[in-house]
């Protein structure tokens, strides 16, 4: 681990190492008002070290932008202190965080977004969930914005925005990845538009860059992420040449000097792995189009993060279900110690069991061995 653990620039930040917690949905709000949690801080607290990075799950934006029943949301105040208390928690041990802000777009259901339709770019039959009270249900039919609509959606990420820099983070990310709005504008299989959002590669961008915008106009450009999954398949999504299109968006976004780009591997589907045992193969075509930080998600252990380290295609790696079962992750990475197991029963909601109660490793007293030797 000669360069996993070594430090790296993220735009205003210097980092201590370069394990980085991806964001997770995990469905523990207190409802009504998805209110984060204590058990929430835990998590977040406990998967924090000095000069880490995380990036907290998808923060919905607004009421029509939620997806499922108990995920993450901040556009009222009620839940301020809730997300001070995450930060806060993160903070003490001399961690780094930033928030994922997500529209759902067509990926919801009216149960979600207080009774309205969802809304996408266009209308496209699409064969996705909602999490409701009665469970993963079928998504309700969406309809397409109005082009005068964009504006106040744009509003909304600003707004959020700035509400995470009220409450003490150190930056935010942009959700442009599996497939919900920013995506769904992005890739051709969802933007059917004519107007100057659609149509041209210019035009199904310019919905991310002023999502984009809108955020540096609260954080800078150096404490704003955004994430992408060309070639990802979760919410249905497709395009016609993903390879053009995310050399494109990496190309438009160097140009704002961002904090970062976050790039999962198409071998990924959501929360699971499509194609085992793929090579990175994202990371290395984006690699020439953009100058700054990348961070490279999806389907990583500890020798095959170090690999994309060495090689240049990533600075940084993202882990979700390992850090998941392993809140000492970069410590057990660092020093070869086996990993606890994830439990995908616990991912989508429930209490502390199998979330925050996954304890740090504990070294048998009969086995200690001096600090400065390895645990094989
Ligand atoms: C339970 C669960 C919830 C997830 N929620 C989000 C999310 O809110 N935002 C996001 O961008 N990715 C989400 N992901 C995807 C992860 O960030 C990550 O890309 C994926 O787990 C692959 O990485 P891994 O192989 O290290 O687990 C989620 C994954 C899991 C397992």
């Amino acid at each position: 681990m000669a360069n996993l653990f070594t430090p790296t620039k993220v735009g205003a930040y210097t980092l201590a190492h370069r394990v980085v917690l991806a964001p997770m949905t995990r469905l523990r709000t207190i409802q009504p008002g998805d209110i984060p949690s204590p058990m929430m801080a835990d998590f977040y607290g406990q998967r924090a070290s000095e000069g880490g990075l995380e990036i907290i799950e998808g923060v919905s934006i607004s009421v029509t932008a939620r997806s499922y029943l108990g995920a993450a949301s901040f556009y009222h105040d009620g839940q301020i202190a809730g997300w001070e208390a995450i930060a806060k928690a993160v903070h003490a041990k001399g961690g780094r965080v930033f928030m994922q802000l997500i529209h759902g777009g067509r990926q919801s259901h009216v149960e979600m977004t207080g009774g309205v339709d969802p809304v996408a770019p266009s209308v496209v039959p699409f064969e996705g969930v909602a999490l409701t009270k009665d469970g993963f249900v079928p998504a309700s039919p969406h309809r397409a914005l109005d082009i005068e609509e964009i504006p106040g959606i744009i509003e909304e990420f600003r707004a959020a925005a700035q509400r995470a820099f009220d409450a003490g983070f150190d930056g935010v990310e942009l959700h442009g990845a599996n497939g919900y709005l920013v995506d769904q504008f992005i890739q051709d299989g969802t933007n059917k538009r004519t107007d100057a959002y659609g149509g041209s590669l210019e035009n199904r961008v310019r919905f991310l860059r002023e999502a984009v915008e809108a955020l540096i106009s609260v954080w800078g450009a150096d404490r704003v992420g955004v994430r992408i999954s060309p070639s990802g398949e979760w919410g249905g999504i497709s395009d016609s040449n993903p390879e053009a299109t995310f050399s494109y968006v990496a190309t438009v976004l160097d140009e704002y000097k961002i904090a970062y780009l976050h790039v999962i591997e198409p071998r990924i589907k959501g929360d699971d792995t499509l194609h085992e045992g793929h090579e990175p193969v994202a990371t290395h075509y984006l690699r020439p189009h953009f100058s700054g930080t990348i961070i490279a998600a999806g389907g990583f252990d500890g020798d095959s993060a170090e690999a994309i380290v060495t090689s240049g295609d990533a600075d940084l790696v993202a882990f979700g279900r390992h850090f998941s079962s392993n809140p000492d992750l970069p410590y057990r990475l660092k020093h070869g110690l086996p990993l606890t197991p994830y439990v995908r029963a616990a991912f989508w909601g429930g209490d502390e069991k199998h979330y925050s109660d996954f304890p740090a490793y504990q070294v048998e007293p009969e086995s200690v061995v001096p600090e400065a030797e390895p645990v094989v």
